[in-house]
């Protein structure tokens, strides 16, 4: 049952401490700070090149993962949307490895690309939430994210259990490569067996985000902005608030909106920006200083630092736990669920069962 919450999708955020707990625990070593990955019916160290296929919010956490993946391991990382790959039939060449992400395990395209790739000579290897899926047996490795049932409509333990595997086999595929030095991988695993912890954190200022909703649920359009793992981050929290409020969302990359994007801003559209404190902070802040001077109205996650070295007068700002800017990514996906969780229910939609859409996407 929804226990003391109001809807399963809340029920399903407020579990993410623990559930992120329960994924890390499946490969982290906390006490030498490694992760042991399980052992994998292939060789993770010539491996070359990596494709990582999925649907809808599946297909963000592996965006994410681009990200990882080619700075941890240094491999080249494609991302695709299961729908376009499987009709594109590229060409591959063998021994690649093929990631498929898949919360149920069920998605038609998802499957149809998988049953591509094992005929076209790559490895494959599925992160699932349900471990007798067809997509689990289907590919060679299975990789469980340990999320439990997710019953609303609206993926959301689901993915940020997929990040955390994610980040997982990223590290472990950063010491198969070479590529990650063992005081930088004991650094990103600190990191990430405090998340739960920073994950609570940020689910106790749920009344302030319910605050900032009450400004959104009036918009029409809503914009998001993010830079790096930021992007991925801003992608997911437009679908989450499309899916589930109705209103028009729409993700761009920080870098875009010079081009094209920036038309769109007068002080009737809502920008929410994904900020964290790290090496493309600058580039981003300097992006709501021109939103902001168009008279957007900026909602700013960042961290403390973020907030007081930010210039532009933003609507509203929320400063999140600062954390290793590799695991940022997690910890952001939770205001943007929140967020979009508390106009939905402003505006009085059916959260849990959105209209139009199924939890099981199983034809195509
Ligand atoms: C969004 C959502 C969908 C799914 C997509 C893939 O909240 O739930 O976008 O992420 O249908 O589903 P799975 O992960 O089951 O393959």
């Amino acid at each position: 049952g929804k226990g003391e919450h109001r809807h399963f999708m809340l029920k399903e955020i407020f579990e993410q401490p623990e559930v992120v707990s329960n994924a890390l625990n499946t490969m982290l070593n906390p006490a030498d700070r490694t992760i042991t990955l399980p052992r994998l019916p292939f060789d993770l160290a010539a491996v070359k090149r990596v494709r990582i296929i999925a649907c809808g919010t599946s297909f963000y956490a592996g965006s994410v993962a681009k990200y990882w993946i080619e700075k941890l391991a240094r491999l080249p990382v494609e991302v695709d949307i299961a729908s376009e790959f499987r009709y594109r039939c590229p060409p591959m060449e063998a021994d690649g490895l093929a990631i498929f992400i898949s919360q149920s395990g069920e998605t038609a395209d998802t499957l149809a690309a998988l049953r591509y790739c094992r005929e076209h000579g790559q490895h494959t290897l599925s992160l699932v939430n349900v471990p007798e899926s067809t997509i689990a047996r289907e590919s060679e490795a299975a990789l469980l994210t340990m999320a439990g049932p997710e019953i609303g409509v609206a993926s959301t333990k689901a993915f940020t259990t997929q990040l955390t595997v994610l980040a997982c086999l990223a590290i472990g595929m950063g010491r198969a490569t070479g590529a990650l030095s063992a005081e930088a991988e004991a650094d990103i695993c600190r990191s990430l067996s405090e998340i739960p912890a920073r994950i609570a954190e940020v689910l106790r200022r749920d009344d302030d985000i319910r605050v900032i909703a009450q400004g959104i649920a009036e918009a029409r359009d809503v914009l998001y902005l993010g830079r790096g793992t930021g992007y991925p981050i801003a992608l997911e929290g437009a679908l989450k608030l499309k899916e589930i409020s109705y209103i028009h969302a729409e993700a761009y990359a920080a870098g875009e909106l010079k081009h094209g994007p920036i038309a769109l801003i007068d002080d009737s559209v809502p920008v929410i920006v994904i900020c964290p404190t790290d090496e493309l902070y600058e580039k981003t802040a300097s992006n709501v200083q021109e939103v902001v001077a168009r008279g957007g109205r900026v909602v700013f996650f960042s961290d403390r630092e973020g907030i007081d070295r930010l210039s532009a007068k933003v609507f509203s700002s929320m400063a999140l736990p600062s954390v290793d800017p590799v695991v940022a990514p997690i910890l952001y996906a939770i205001p943007v669920q929140l967020l979009a969780y508390h106009v939905a229910v402003a505006k009085g939609t059916d959260v849990d069962q959105p209209r139009n859409l199924a939890k099981s996407v199983t034809v195509e």
